[in-house]
């Protein structure tokens, strides 16, 4: 844990990533909304303006489809743990770190505007630095079942967090945009993804690092 409390640009935290892996999974975790996508597509780039070809590979690709969830009762919860293929998140995670870079590893990618996953959204071939980025990163089976096997499969793991207010907002912004009413969006934000923001919360001391937006870079706790 570093306890430096600076600010650094993405170039600098793009130093902190290791040189010399054969690999490097890197994993962003934190509360939706926090900007780990965000923060995700700004490292990979500042990683290949250095000369370090790197990939993204979410979490959310692993949503159970819509299909499913109905069938489970669970549409209305989803983004909850249990609304995810956790173990097929491991099972691509240890794919991921068992193939030989050159080899092609396909990844799924969450298409929002269809609101379902899409299979081989992203090849995984050449990069030696993989960012897995997505909530459930830290959590134990104690938190949730079937997602305490991640943390040992990446190299390292980042939290990216956010004030509450603005997690609140932009989750609004996002339901509302995304065809709910206010009240939907209101009801979907207090009844489940601040309950699954409080979940990954208590999964932040895991961290190896701590990190906040701070306009265009990001503190370092
Ligand atoms: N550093 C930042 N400053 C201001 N706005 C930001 C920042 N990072 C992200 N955002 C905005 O916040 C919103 C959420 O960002 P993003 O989608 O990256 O979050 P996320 O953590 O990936 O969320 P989820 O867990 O739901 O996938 C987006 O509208 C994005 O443009
Ligand atoms: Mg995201």
């Amino acid at each position: 844990m570093t306890w430096t409390n600076d600010v650094q640009s993405v170039g600098e935290l793009a130093q902190r990533v290791p040189a010399n892996h054969e690999r490097f999974l890197l994993g962003i975790a934190g509360p939706p909304g926090a900007g780990k996508s965000t923060l995700a597509q700004r490292l990979r780039v500042a990683l290949i303006s250095a000369g370090r070809p790197a990939a993204v590979a979410p979490m959310d690709g692993y949503h159970l489809r819509n299909q499913v969830l109905l069938a489970r009762n669970a549409l209305a919860r989803k983004g909850e743990p249990d609304t995810f293929d956790a173990a097929g998140f491991v099972a691509d995670l240890r794919l991921l770190r068992e193939t030989p870079v050159g080899s092609p590893v396909s990844w799924p990618l969450f298409d929002r505007a269809i609101d379902e996953p899409t299979e081989g959204g992203v090849i995984v071939r050449d990069e030696r630095i993989v960012i897995v980025e997505g909530n459930y990163l830290l959590l134990t089976d104690a938190e949730a079942p079937g997602w305490a096997e991640v943390r040992g499969l990446l190299d390292a793991c980042w939290y990216l967090d956010a004030p509450r207010p603005v997690l609140t907002e932009r989750l609004l912004h996002r339901h509302t945009a995304g065809g709910r009413t206010p009240e939907q969006a209101s009801h979907k934000v207090a009844g489940s993804d601040l309950r699954n923001a409080d979940l990954i919360a208590a999964s932040r001391h895991r961290a190896d690092l701590v990190l906040t937006a701070s306009g265009r870079d990001y503190r370092v706790n």
